[in-house]
Formats: C-alpha cells, sequence, structure tokens
C-alpha cells in the first residue's frame, strides 16, 4: 500500500504575508472551503497573535470547515500560544505550530541566545502547548542552515516534549536538493523516537528550487508537505500545492497517496489569484495559462495525432475543461454563474446581478470576455461598499495639448469636483483627486498591464501608495486605463486606516 502524504496549505499564512494580498475574513473563510473542497488536510489559518483580523479569520475558519485540521501559527511564547487555542476553539480538529529559529545565524542574531537556551524555550512551548491541544507541530526554523546534528538534538528534544509533527523548513530557500533531502534523512537515521512522528517539509523559493526540495525531503521519509496555491508566500514564495500533487499524480512510480482532488486545482488556483490580485505567470507549471498551449508546428501536429506526444499531464486532470461555454452579451445570468463557479466564484443572487450588468457592459465593448476578464470583474465587485467613490471622470489628452481631467467623487453620500493639469493624462486625473482628498500620500508603485490582447482588453492597474508610515496596496481594471489608475488610487485611499 501507498505511503499517505499529507498536504498542509499555508496560503491563509505564509502566502498571505504577501504585500497587497491581504484578504478579509469573508474572502478568507471562502477560500478555506475551497482548500476543503481541493482535500488538502491541513488548513493553516492564521497567526492569531499578530492582529485581531488573523484572530478573528482563524476563529471563523474553525467554525466554517468541517474535516481538515485548522492550525495557528505561533512563536515560542506563552501568549502567542494561549491566544491560538483560543482562536482554534471551534476547530473540530486543531493544531498549535509552534518554534524558533535554530541555525546559529538566527540564534545570535535574532535571539542573541545560545544553543542551550534555544532548546529550552522550544520545549517549554510545546510542553505548554501539548496541554492545551493534542497535536502540536514544531517548527526549527532556517533549518536549513541549521547544522545537522545540532537540529537532530532540537528535534529529539521537542519529541520527547510531546510535538506529533516536525517541520524543517528551508526558511530562505538556500539548500540545494541533494542536501535537504540528506538532512532529511540524517533526522531518520539519528533521531530517537521520528519514527513516530510526521516530518514536514517547508521550502521556500529563493534560488527556485522549493518543489525540488521538497520532493528530495520526501524521498529520504518527510510525509507532509508545506505548500501555498500558485507557491505564492515570502519573498519568491513557498513550494506550490499544485506542482507536488500533480508530481505525485503523474509520477506512478512514486509510492504515495494523497487526498488532493486534482480536478479542483485550476479553480483554486484562479481564486487564489483573484481574491489575492496576485497575477499567475503565464508560464506557471500546471496552472499558468500557456501550461497546456502548444504553439510551435511540430508539436501541435504531434497533439492532434495524440495528446500525450506532448502532454504529460490530461488538462481534465486539473480541471481545465476545455469544453466551457463561451460567453457573449447574448448569455444569460445562469451560464454567467455556471462559468463563474467553474472559476472557483461563487456569488450569491444579489452580487451575480451586479456582476451579470458589467458582463453586459463589457461584452458590448470587447468580442471575447474571456475568464480573467470575468475574474476581475468579480473581484472589483468586492471593493464596492467603500466610502468613496468615483462619480465620474473627464480627461481630454493628445499631441501638443496639456492634459487636463476633472473628477467627480462621492465621499460618504456628499458630492465633490475638482479639476487639474498633469504631464500626461493619469496625472492630471490624480492631480485632480488630490485636490479632493487632501493627504500626505506617496506613489511607491504603479503598474498598468493588459490582460489578454488587442486595444480593446481591460487594463489593470496595481498601485501602492504611502500614508502616514503605512504601505496601502489598490486595484483597478477598466477599458480605459486612467479610469482603471484613478479607481485603484481611490481603491487605495479607501484602505487607509487613519
Ligand atoms: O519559513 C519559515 O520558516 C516559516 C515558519 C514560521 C514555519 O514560515
Ligand atoms: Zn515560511
Amino acid at each position: 500500500m501507498n505511503d499517505r502524504l499529507y498536504f498542509f496549505d499555508t496560503t491563509l499564512r505564509d502566502g498571505e504575508q504577501v504585500p497587497g494580498c491581504q484578504l478579509n475574513t469573508v474572502e478568507k473563510i471562502q477560500l478555506a472551503k475551497q482548500l476543503e473542497l481541493l482535500g488538502v488536510d491541513i488548513i493553516e489559518a492564521g497567526f492569531p497573535v499578530s492582529s485581531p483580523g488573523d484572530f478573528q479569520s482563524v476563529q471563523e475558519i474553525s467554525k466554517a470547515v468541517t474535516w481538515p485540521t485548522i492550525c495557528a501559527l505561533t512563536r515560542a511564547v506563552q501568549k502567542d500560544i494561549d491566544v491560538a487555542a483560543e482562536a482554534l476553539a471551534f476547530a473540530k480538529r486543531k493544531r498549535i505550530h509552534t518554534g524558533i529559529g535554530t541555525s546559529d545565524m538566527h540564534i545570535k542574531y535574532k535571539f542573541n541566545s545560545t544553543r542551550e537556551e534555544i532548546i529550552e524555550r522550544g520545549v517549554a512551548a510545546v510542553k505548554y502547548a501539548r496541554n492545551l491541544v493534542d497535536d502540536v507541530e514544531f517548527y526549527a526554523e532556517d533549518a536549513g542552515r541549521t547544522d545537522n546534528e545540532f537540529l537532530a538534538r532540537v528535534i529529539e528534544a521537542m519529541i520527547k516534549a510531546g510535538a506529533t509533527v516536525v517541520n524543517i523548513p528551508d526558511t530562505t530557500g538556500y539548500c540545494m536538493p541533494q542536501e535537504f533531502g540528506a538532512k532529511i534523512k540524517y533526522l531518520v537515521d539519528h533521531v530517537p523516537g521520528i519514527e513516530n512522528v510526521i516530518i514536514s517539509t517547508h521550502c521556500h523559493n529563493d534560488l527556485g528550487m522549493a518543489t525540488a526540495n521538497t520532493l528530495s525531503g520526501v524521498l529520504n521519509g518527510a510525509r507532509q508537505v508545506e505548500v501555498t496555491v500558485n507557491g505564492i508566500g515570502e519573498r519568491a514564495g513557498n513550494t506550490s500545492l499544485e506542482e507536488i500533487a500533480m508530481i505525485v499524480k503523474c509520477r506512478k512510480d512514486l509510492p504515495l497517496a494523497t487526498n488532493i482532488n486534482t480536478t479542483k486545482i485550476c479553480a483554486t488556483s484562479r481564486m487564489v489569484s483573484n481574491l489575492m490580485n496576485m497575477p499567475v505567470q503565464p508560464n506557471k507549471a500546471i496552472v499558468g495559462r500557456n501550461a497546456f498551449a502548444h504553439s510551435s508546428g511540430i508539436h501541435q501536429d504531434g497533439v492532434l495525432k495524440n495528446a500525450q506526444t506532448y502532454e504529460i499531464i490530461d488538462p481534465k486532470d486539473i480541471g481545465l475543461d476545455d469544453n466551457s461555454i463561451v460567453l457573449t452579451a447574448r448569455s444569460g445570468r445562469a451560464a454567467l454563474k455556471h462559468h463563474l463557479q467553474s472559476l472557483g466564484v461563487d456569488l450569491d443572487q444579489e452580487k451575480l446581478d451586479t456582476v451579470y450588468q458589467q458582463f453586459l457592459q463589457l461584452a458590448d465593448k470587447k468580442k471575447d470576455v474571456t475568464d480573467d476578464d470575468l475574474l476581475i470583474l468579480a473581484g472589483t465587485h468586492r471593493n464596492t461598499g467603500r466610502h468613496i467613490t468615483i462619480d465620474y471622470l473627464q480627461v481630454v489628452s493628445g499631441v501638443n495639448v496639456r492634459p487636463v481631467a476633472s473628477i467627480g467623487l462621492n465621499i460618504a453620500g456628499e458630492h465633490f469636483e475638482a479639476a487639474a493639469s498633469g504631464t500626461g493624462p493619469v496625472d492630471a486625473a490624480i492631480c485632480a483627486l488630490k485636490k479632493i482628498i487632501n493627504r500626505p500620500m506617496v506613489m511607491k508603485e504603479f503598474t498598468i498591464q493588459s490582460i489578454n490582447k488587442g486595444s480593446d482588453d481591460l487594463g489593470k492597474v496595481h498601485i501602492q501608495l504611502e500614508h502616514n508610515g503605512d504601505l496601502y496596496y489598490g486595484f483597478g481594471a477598466h477599458t480605459d486605463i486612467i479610469a482603471a489608475s484613478v479607481e485603484a488610487y481611490v481603491d487605495c485611499i479607501n484602505k487607509f486606516r487613519n
């Protein structure tokens, strides 16, 4: 019988740490339920002590999700562990994930401590957590750069203290695959009692080796993989869930079994990209737009004769249905709802009505309304309910004229207007807006992207503003890129905390 490989998803914790990817509680619940459908075994729902929002999300996800284990992250600090246990109170299955840095670098510079003291602090945290829950995972932060002999001592002590899972993170993404695999093997061979716990991998992708390292860890005895959807996460991201799931599915020579329903991969990937406003790179393995697109003549010829000539994955296995209905201006609400569901978006009737109207307007302007367009319409709709909205925007620009913009904003029910000129049409519109909203703000990032091809395309704008020392991320999408830019700017301002 094949060994069970457990999937621990940290999209809602390590993934959500990415600037600009923050979700509200409702969005986190939506994603957690999708992860449950996908079949992940453990959902790391957040770091409850870090903010009231994280606490609330862990608590609400614990109530909303039925069978996966809900996990909460802590430092090796009693207060963190108490708060995590409280946030997990409603979970049917719960786990506390506690730990401490074990590399000499972390011990010296982060903790100004000693190896012995670090073991003591870890042991105290694990014992304390075990008094509150039965399932305690210990992470040895920066295990990738921790010397194996010391790491083995740490892990032995944590198992004796009651850890049920031991996590060996390559926090900085520094390890080479054979080195990471050898580290896991060293622990398997040298830590008494390790056969009674699950070894977990948690790899980061700084050198593009997260998936290879995770696999190497599994081949050497790890039986839990910590992953994120689309590989999002700190810096270059974490190991991507879909890559490990499809490696196990494709490579029948691996004696492993998982609970992942791979046909839900596509919808989950799109939901994450959509909710987090985080585009998936087109050539991303498994879920990239081009992952199944054959462009060379020789490949196309082969695929038409037999798809397996150039495809090792049946697109249907990840839920890519190439027979999906094409939406046009004549499509009804039911077709739109069905299509959105296949993309992982479930809207109630009221929201569906609004998105349907936006869809009809777009379908009148564009010949092909793509999945990405639909996801944007559904995502833009999430931003309703903000207290500043755009009433109108008019811009005059061209060659040999100074661009001028006038704008009308609705702020908490009151109408304001202003006009300004600028170096370009976007600058003119933003200058006009700033005449109404006169607050200190510095633009840190401004990117415009088209989604598909063609001059009738939707433009997506991401903006990062600094306000009173904090960074805010805004998003806008429109067939008019100036309107998209102003929407993104207003989206940022709507998020200002003070
Ligand atoms: O990368 C890391 O080491 C982590 C731990 C907190 C598990 O995310
Ligand atoms: Zn991490």
